[in-house]
């Protein structure tokens, strides 16, 4: 595996690959490894014959108060895992190298990037698209793989290269879960074993969900779901709610009423201090 560190060298491996005829697989991460990322990298490895992960840590997502300077990172550990993934290139550059003194732009995304975690992190969703866009521009993927994890970051790219015309198939995949079904995540690891312990409680609150939705013949009031996702998350008096919202899986509108076109979409914080995200399809 190629470990890259300039923008240069990537294009120019990107360039040779696809002058030889190759199709590349993207899979942009901010590292600190864990099945949900790998799982990304097996699907561009079984669709593309050459596949480049990215490992920056894109501080122009996060906001001044957020997690920036504490970001679980294990550069070791993640450039094996890619390795043994069979990833091609890992590219890991300074953030210097991505945003030199005189970067200027910012991609920014209207409808899409407000509500839900555009609305509890504000600048957040303009950080990804302007990092997603120049990734798209230094790998230049045939395909790139994004988790359903971040549901809205997922819809936000689908927007992107339907409105900056990148000729790029963006491939959705699903949430790995842990087996008291948590979602995975890198910031699962600010957890202490309690927290660690009610967490679930966001998947749990899917599960519910569904199950209302069945028994009610499939479709029911969205408040009503909301009303109990908020209660499952409030039972524990270390987690408060962000959201819960019910919106439709494509343009993200709540919905008043839940149906099997619904995604129940939560974040929640343990503590005043570790956000956790979760969200699925109802139907
Ligand atoms: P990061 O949080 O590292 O996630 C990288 C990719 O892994 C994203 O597409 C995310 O949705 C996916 N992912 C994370 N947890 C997952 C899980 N449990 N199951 C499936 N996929 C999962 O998302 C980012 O980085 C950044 O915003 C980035 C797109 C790299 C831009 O900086």
């Amino acid at each position: 595996m190629r470990i890259v560190r300039t923008t240069k060298e990537l294009q120019q491996q990107a360039n040779q690959w696809r002058s030889n005829g190759l199709t590349i697989g993207l899979v942009p991460t901010m590292g600190f490894f864990h099945e949900g990322h790998l799982s990304l990298m097996r699907e561009a490895r079984r669709k593309c014959d050459r596949v480049i992960t990215t490992l920056f840590v894109n501080p122009m997502q996060f906001g001044p108060n957020e997690d920036l300077d504490s970001y679980p990172r294990s550069f070791e550990r993640d450039q094996q895992m890619a390795e043994g993934e069979g990833v091609d290139l890992l590219f890991c550059p300074d953030p210097s190298e991505m945003y030199g003194e005189q970067f200027q732009t910012k991609i920014s995304l209207d409808k899409v990037s407000q509500g839900l975690c555009g609305a509890d992190r504000p600048g957040h969703f303009d950080g990804v698209a302007t990092v997603v866009t120049k990734l798209f521009n230094l790998a230049k993927p045939h395909k790139a793989v994004f988790g359903q994890k971040d549901f809205q970051q997922l819809a936000l790219i689908r927007q992107l290269v339907a409105d900056l015309n990148f000729d790029i198939e963006i491939i959705g995949h699903p949430i790995v879960r842990e087996e008291d079904g948590l979602a995975m995540s890198s910031r699962n690891k600010y957890l202490d074993a309690n927290e660690r312990k009610i967490a679930v409680c966001l998947s749990q609150a899917i599960g519910q969900a569904k199950k209302m939705l069945a028994d009610a013949g499939g479709s029911l009031p969205a408040q009503e779901i909301i009303t109990m996702a908020e209660s499952m998350i409030e039972q524990h008096p270390e987690c408060s709610v962000e959201y819960v919202s019910i919106v439709h899986q494509s343009t993200l509108r709540p919905m008043e009423i839940a149906d099997g076109e619904s995604v129940l979409a939560m974040a929640m914080k343990v503590n005043n201090k570790v956000r956790l995200i979760d969200n699925s399809p109802l139907c």
